[in-house]
């Protein structure tokens, strides 16, 4: 069960390809009506070895009465994704949401047996065919305390989840098994409420596999975003980026970069999903938060993940039968949590992330960029937006001179000219032309430091 760091060299051309080539998988959430979109699905198979369903193995798409069970959408993903030489994870077995009218009106042990009930049958009918189910979906509350939901399944007793996690196991044993939870993109009080959980499930052979961090993340990182992977890892669980997207705009490649980064760097991350394929397809509407826009066209922030992803250290998966769950021998629990940071700044996922539109006074003329940054040490990633001015482009460049002893390693979205002092970027065909105040964005990564840099934008 041990999984090894391997150092391959390769540069795979799609997330599939490159994340296989590092034992992972790269996964998109799905609604299975756009399987007749001949662009969705090129971009689906193209892309990705792992899908969820968006909506059709939820609670109340699989047993709208109770007792009466209907498998038709999510039937038809495992289909798709057996026939392209995709994984399956299952989502969700038990949440406090889309739960069908008759369970959300129900309580006390009535519910607490059709809940069990329900995950006995969902996990029983795809036994076999997902490799990862949530069997619980955000049953922790937002805020300080670091403690449950209130929810109908959470007033069945604080035993629910436990519960549901064995008659998982019971019903589909070859499935690892996982929490999955939102707002945990960092060590705070909410995801040490889920890891103190997890620690006590693994001390006492509570059946758990892995913990799936949601990631719906809005224009910044917890800079703990990694650290708080590993501190999972290392109870003895997979982790995985479960529903990834990130609001558009200014950060959103650099981060959609440092979480791969992140997911590559843990040894135990086994995979990302992203929630969704185009833009347009998103569950945050106007956002732009994926890594496709709508026509299907590979963004910046796609450059970022796949690059993340051909640099990255591979693993040695563990076999997809996850081992008997051993209780931990050692320490008992200290009493006091792990220390907690202030709760993060983004804004709770549920709701999407406010949009906060750039300015849309387009500047006279010509264009103009600016650029943000993600730095570390030795090395940094520059997004350039470049937004057109009252006449348009119908190409434009942008120069950007670099402090001595910076260069430019990479590019996407433009072409780059030189790679010290004064580097000159060019649109590339798909992004020249330009309407009065449109704007489209590019990047490049560099070693060194990218500290004040100054774009200037010329039009032609
Ligand atoms: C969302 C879907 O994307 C929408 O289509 C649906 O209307 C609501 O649910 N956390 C989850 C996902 O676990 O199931 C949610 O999906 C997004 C938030």
């Amino acid at each position: 069960m041990t999984m090894t760091l391997t150092s391959t060299a390769s540069a795979g051309t799609t997330l599939r390809a490159s994340a296989a080539e590092k034992g992972r998988y790269f996964g998109a959430a799905v609604a299975t009506n756009k399987l007749s979109d001949n662009t969705y699905v090129t971009v689906l198979n193209r892309e990705f070895n792992s899908v969820v369903a968006e909506n059709e193995m939820k609670w109340d798409a699989t047993e709208s009465q109770q007792g009466r069970f209907s498998y038709t959408g999510g039937d038809r993903l495992v289909s798709h994704a057996q026939a392209n030489g995709m994984s399956v994870r299952g989502h969700a077995l038990l949440w406090h949401q889309q739960q069908p009218g008759w369970a959300q009106n129900m309580s006390g042990s009535a519910l607490r047996s059709a809940a069990i009930n329900h995950v006995t049958q969902v996990a029983t009918h795809f036994r076999g065919k997902i490799y990862a189910w949530d069997v619980v979906n955000e049953a922790f509350a937002d805020g300080g305390g670091g403690g449950r939901r209130d929810s109908n399944l959470q007033r069945t007793g604080n035993d629910w989840i436990e519960a549901a996690f064995r008659a998982a196991r019971a019903a589909d044993p070859g499935a690892k098994l996982c929490y999955n939870d939102y707002n945990t993109d960092g060590v705070n009080a909410k995801s040490t409420g889920i890891y103190n959980m997890v620690r006590d499930f693994k001390s006492r052979g509570v059946p758990i596999d892995c913990v799936g961090f949601q990631s719906h993340l809005g224009t910044s990182l917890a800079s703990d975003y990694q650290a708080n992977l590993q501190r999972f890892a290392d109870l003895g669980v997979d982790v995985q980026i479960t529903e990834l997207d990130v609001m558009g705009g200014g950060n959103q490649a650099s981060i959609f970069g440092s979480v791969t980064r992140a997911c590559m760097n843990v040894s135990r991350c086994t995979g990302i999903t992203v929630w969704g394929v185009r833009d347009c397809d998103s569950w945050r509407g106007s956002d732009n938060a994926l890594l496709f826009d709508c026509s299907g066209n590979k963004k910046a922030a796609y450059t970022n993940v796949l690059n993340a992803l051909n640099a990255g250290p591979g693993i040695t998966p563990s076999p997809t039968t996850p081992g008997p769950t051993t209780p931990a021998p050692t320490t008992p629990p200290p009493t006091t949590p792990p220390p907690t940071t202030p709760p993060p700044t983004t804004p709770p996922p549920t709701t999407p992330p406010p949009t906060t539109p750039p300015p849309t006074t387009p500047p006279p003329g010509g264009c103009s960029a600016s650029v943000s940054l993600n730095s570390w040490t030795g090395g940094f990633v520059a997004t350039v937006k470049v937004t057109a001015g009252s006449g348009g482009t119908s190409g434009w460049n942008v120069s950007v001179t670099l402090p001595s002893g910076a260069s430019v390693t990479n590019t996407w979205s433009a072409t780059a000219s030189g790679a010290t002092g004064t580097v000159r970027f060019t649109n590339v065909e798909y992004n020249g032309r330009l309407g009065a105040g449109q704007v489209t964005e590019f990047g490049f990564q560099g070693t060194g430091s990218g500290a004040g840099l100054t774009p200037t934008c010329a039009a032609s």
